[in-house]
């Protein structure tokens, strides 16, 4: 449901959530029926997001939470706080974990640092496109038991949504090969995977959460990062590194987790209902993907951005050749080799 919410509600949301989190108590806002039972219970769910309003993100899983109110006569429903408002994605997969918050969406660096076998899943140069990846990885046969591995920490992974196409982004001009980062601080996410596909695009990696690369491009602490167009654009990295070069190295996940517990204390029908809305939001998000994509890269463009159509075969073969190295192991192995087969 779109909620108008200013910042000082806000704030006092998250401290109340904490509040309560630090007592134990149960910080479930019951919508109508005991709030405890199997038919008649309920909960407005809470979702920790780190995109804007204007992300596809935002908009596929407020509709999702719509239609779970509707559905379920006001008794379940999701409201989308967007802008880590409920904290950066390492603290609301925390959250997410010990309840006090129901629901996030975190990319899969953070899940690789809870169980490492989530790397196998979104390695560069596996697919060529998002409805491939979108119809591989939230493939039950495919993902196995993977999905449900947390589940002793309390958070079940419901699924995949598209991050699209990453490509590098600089301050400096433009770059067409991995020495033209050489010597150059990279913005990555935190994980030791994304450390190594720094290095492979010939840049020092410089680890830090998204909220920290405005001001961190801003002041020449990193001088160049790597995402897609959509979160170039709502996040207003354009401005502080007007060049983009088409590196096109990774299709990324992101996840949609919730609690363990608000997913078992849905009924049947709940809990039916509520995964439908899942794969129509999905889907939704990818559908906007494409339009997002094309708006984002027309509005950084007239705020003074140049997409640089580069031949990626430089940083594509380099990152090829560190694939095997980061794949631990043989869960890891027959995950990566399970993805590939499926995609080819
Ligand atoms: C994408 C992705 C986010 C992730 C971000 C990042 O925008 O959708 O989930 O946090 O990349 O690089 O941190």
């Amino acid at each position: 449901m779109r909620r108008t919410t200013n910042l000082a509600s806000l704030a006092g949301l998250t401290v109340a959530i904490l509040f309560l989190a630090a007592c134990g108590g149960d910080s479930a806002t019951t919508a109508g029926g005991d709030g405890g039972g199997e038919a008649s219970g309920g909960k407005a769910m809470r979702l920790a997001l780190n995109q804007t309003e204007a992300h596809p993100s935002y908009i596929s899983l407020d509709n999702w939470g719509t239609s779970l109110d509707e559905v379920t006569e006001g008794r379940w429903s999701i409201d989308v706080f967007p802008n880590e408002t409920l904290g950066a994605q390492a603290e609301a997969l925390q959250l997410v974990g010990d309840g006090s918050v129901d629901m996030a969406v975190v990319s899969s660096a953070q899940l690789e640092n809870l169980n490492a076998d989530f790397k196998a899943f979104e390695m560069p140069g596996v697919f060529d496109d998002v409805d491939e990846q979108l119809r591989i990885l939230n493939d039950p046969e495919i993902s196995g038991g993977l999905f449900t591995s947390l589940e002793g920490q309390n958070i079940t992974v419901l699924g995949v949504m598209t991050e699209g196409a990453r490509s590098v982004y600089t301050s400096f001009g433009p770059v067409e090969t991995p020495a033209d980062l050489a010597d150059k601080k990279i913005r990555v996410q935190k994980t030791d995977k994304w450390i190594a596909i720094a290095e492979a695009l010939g840049g020092v990696a410089t680890p830090m959460a998204l909220s920290e690369l405005y001001p961190g491009l801003q002041a020449g602490v990193v001088d160049a990062a790597e995402n897609n167009e959509v979160s170039y654009w709502t996040q207003k990295h354009y401005e502080v590194a007007p060049d983009w070069s088409y590196t096109n190295h990774m299709i990324g996940a992101d996840y949609v987790i919730i609690n363990t517990q608000t997913l078992n204390s849905m009924s049947e029908e709940v809990r039916a209902a509520f995964l439908e809305g899942f794969t129509a939001a999905y889907t939704e998000h990818a559908e906007l993907w494409g339009q997002a994509t094309q708006d984002a890269i027309d509005n950084a463009t007239a705020g003074g951005a140049t997409f640089h159509e580069i031949d990626s075969t430089p940083f594509k073969e380099a990152l090829a050749a560190v694939v095997p190295d980061l794949l631990d192991g043989d869960t890891q192995q027959a995950l990566y080799d399970a993805v590939v087969e499926a995609a080819s």
